[in-house]
């Protein structure tokens, strides 16, 4: 008979990452007792996205929860890239604003690459200018994209040493997979960075002692792809229609992984769920990166944030 009773921890980042923002909280209050400095985060959102409104809106609350200011930009979807430029220097010159998210995706009319790379790179909290893609490539001080950093804290502190281990990243996106695979490589992992073109997926995929899911195909990843006792991190975020198929006839949906979450309960060691999992991390790591880039702007060291 085949097992498949569960027998993964379930990895729980919505705990670590309350734990996490507790210790920005402590640190933001000292950081402004001892060196008069609030950090400051501004958020720029174009359009009306009802997805990028949630993040949007959480990410402002759990700001101001942190101590941090907090400013929300919305602009509307016709908005001009010369507009957004110009806001974008604005803030840039604002010594009260330490770090700067232009929310993606933006309007057909913007390109985004020219709006990411108009952003001061000490106050590119997000991490995705060229000058911090490449400060982490060479193993230099920058602001590390906030999904990848919240993922590999996790497997820390889930794993502890990672030297040695196989990492199998499934993802080459610029925001999470390539940034993923440098912060392995400086953990000393084996990295492995397959892709829609790999050819055998689901064979390198059981060849990894630490599988990062970073597609954004709901379910993709099933169970028997995943060596046992092997630690699963979820990355995608994926709206499909509801289990049940009267709530899904009204429209109504659910979210799930890029993982198959509960055949991967019966094989993995360890999984992180959606929700619950890194969409916890990611915003923590934001407000941790808002503090870093606070205290550079000052001079003042930054406290260890990492439990
Ligand atoms: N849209 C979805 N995720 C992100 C993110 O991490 N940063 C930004 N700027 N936009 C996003």
């Amino acid at each position: 008979m085949v097992d498949t009773a569960p027998r993964a921890t379930i990895i729980d980042g919505k705990a670590f990452a309350a734990g996490l923002v507790e210790r920005i909280t402590a640190a933001t209050m000292r950081l402004e007792h001892d060196h008069g400095v609030r950090p400051g985060l501004a958020v720029v959102i174009v359009g009306d996205d009802p997805a990028s409104q949630i993040y949007v809106r959480n990410k402002g609350e759990t700001t101001t929860r942190a101590g941090m200011r907090s400013e929300t930009h919305r602009l509307a979807d016709t908005t001009t890239q010369t507009d957004l430029l110009a806001l974008v220097q604005t803030l840039n010159a604002d010594p009260g604003i330490h770090g700067i998210l232009v929310q993606l995706p933006l309007p057909a009319q913007i390109d985004s690459s020219a709006v990411l790379g108009a952003i001061d790179p000490d106050k590119d909290v997000d991490g995705f200018h060229v000058v911090n893609a490449g400060r982490l490539a060479v193993g230099l001080p920058g602001l590390v994209p906030c999904t990848p950093l919240g993922s590999t804290m996790l497997l820390k502190a889930t794993l502890g040493d990672l030297s040695g281990l196989h990492a199998v990243i499934v993802g080459r996106s610029n925001i999470v997979g390539k940034p993923m695979a440098q912060l392995l490589l400086a953990e000393n992992c084996t990295v492995t960075v397959a892709h829609s073109r790999s050819r055998d997926l689901p064979a390198l995929c059981r060849s990894a002692d630490i599988l990062v899911a970073a597609v954004g195909r709901p379910e993709m990843i099933r169970g028997d792809w995943i060596k046992p006792g092997a630690t699963v991190i979820d990355v995608g975020i994926n709206r499909v229609p509801s289990a049940d198929p009267v709530k899904a006839a009204e429209g109504k949906t659910r979210v799930v992984g890029d993982v198959a979450f509960s055949e991967a309960t019966t094989v993995a060691g360890g999984v992180t769920p959606v929700p619950g999992g890194i969409g916890p991390m990611t915003i923590a790591c934001l407000l941790a990166n808002t503090y870093v880039a606070a205290c550079r702007s000052a001079g003042v060291e930054s406290e260890r944030l990492d439990a």
